[in-house]
């Protein structure tokens, strides 16, 4: 089954075609990013503008290989797709809109099932793409770590998650973001360059000067807004004075530390049999080498996405609407498109 997907919940333009859930066919990904470092955040109109002008070119390049260059004549493309699969939030509402318009738009057409699908749901189901679904067993745990999120989600099958707990605050993604601005480092997105500063670290000069919030609470939550604050005092009591890649390696041990402790806690309580991973967090190296480490120590499967499947794309939007309707949506109804509308603030429960 071939299922053509889109995404566009923030600021990049993606389109997929992925077969049976894992096998990635074809891709591809436009971005606004450039734009928002320019103003140090995401001005949606900027963004919901930008979409709209990403959203043909993607899906014709996908769709050019998807083709492999043999493009068959104008009234058979979009018969070998079975489904459109589109993401309806949570993001902007600007930006989720083109998406969702434009997949309708080829349901249509093409007279094929529109699927939708939760983003939050789709990047754990990055970890199902190039590799055999029945790898991953259940009970399953799920850390999803992203811009916007930091969840632990108990899965019991395919799309039966219960929620354990999530920050109260800041998402991890968040406080890497909003420290790397702090540092000097990046004003939009640094999180990527912030690791990067810690990994230049050779001796870390303020190891322990930073909290681990939440780290011995017994719940299932956390909150990273404090450590944030806690990194202006240091940068203001060390200033001139100040070694920043140690504050960035301590910033990185502090969030990972904590993330460690509460999903390794979370594996032990469910006796879960998987660990997935997912959300641009997930791209980070001291992360994933740590969870690496304790996933064999506790004999749990680990996964984690491809580090191009970490951060927003549509070949997730694909694996998720695949194993949605395997299991709870129905193909052989005519879409409702008066109910697949943008849902901006949409959690992983609903
Ligand atoms: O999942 P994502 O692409 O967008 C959302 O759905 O939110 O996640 C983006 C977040 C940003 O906060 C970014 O700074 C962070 O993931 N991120 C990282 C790394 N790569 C991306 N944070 C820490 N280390 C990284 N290597
Ligand atoms: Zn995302």
């Amino acid at each position: 089954m071939n299922i053509l997907s889109i995404e566009s919940s923030c600021d990049e333009t993606a389109c997929a075609v992925v077969k049976d859930g894992v096998e990635r066919i074809a891709d591809a990904v436009a971005s606004s990013k450039e734009l928002h470092e320019k103003t140090g955040g995401v001005v949606p109109e900027v963004a919901a503008r930008k979409q709209i002008e990403s959203i043909v070119p993607v899906i014709e390049e996908t769709l050019n290989k998807f083709y492999g260059g043999n493009f068959p004549e104008k009234t058979q493309v979009g018969e070998d797709i079975d489904a459109i699969a589109v993401t309806v939030g949570p993001g902007l509402a600007g930006s989720l809109i083109v998406g969702i318009e434009a997949a309708k738009a080829l349901s249509l057409a093409w007279g094929k099932p529109l699927i939708s699908v939760n983003h939050l749901v789709g990047h754990i189901y990055a970890n199902f793409i190039g590799r055999n679904p029945e790898e991953i067993e259940f009970p399953a745990v799920a850390l999803l770590v992203s811009g916007g999120h930091t969840d632990l989600i108990f899965m019991r099958k395919h799309m039966d998650f219960d929620y354990l707990g999530g920050t109260l605050d800041d998402a991890a993604g968040e406080a890497f973001d909003k420290t790397a601005r702090l540092l000097g480092i990046s004003k939009y997105l640094g999180g990527v360059l912030l690791s990067k500063k810690a990994s230049e670290c050779e001796k870390n000069t303020l190891s322990g000067a930073l909290p681990r919030p939440m780290i011995n609470d017994n719940t299932f939550d956390f909150s990273f807004s404090g450590l944030k604050t806690a990194v202006k005092r240091l940068v203001e009591r060390s200033w001139p004075d100040l070694d920043i890649p140690s504050v960035a390696r301590e910033f990185e041990n502090a969030v990972v530390d904590v993330l460690i402790e509460k999903t390794m806690r979370a594996v032990k309580k469910y006796e879960v049999k998987s660990l997935l991973v997912g959300g641009g967090v997930s791209a980070n190296r001291q992360l994933r080498a740590r969870l690496e480490a304790e996933a064999q120590k506790s004999g749990v499967k680990l996964f984690i996405p491809e580090l191009d499947l970490c951060t927003d794309n549509a070949v997730y939007i694909a694996s998720a609407a695949y194993f949605s309707c395997i299991d709870k949506q129905d193909l052989s109804k005519t879409p409702d498109f008066e109910k697949i509308k943008p849902n901006p603030s949409l959690g992983i429960m609903d």
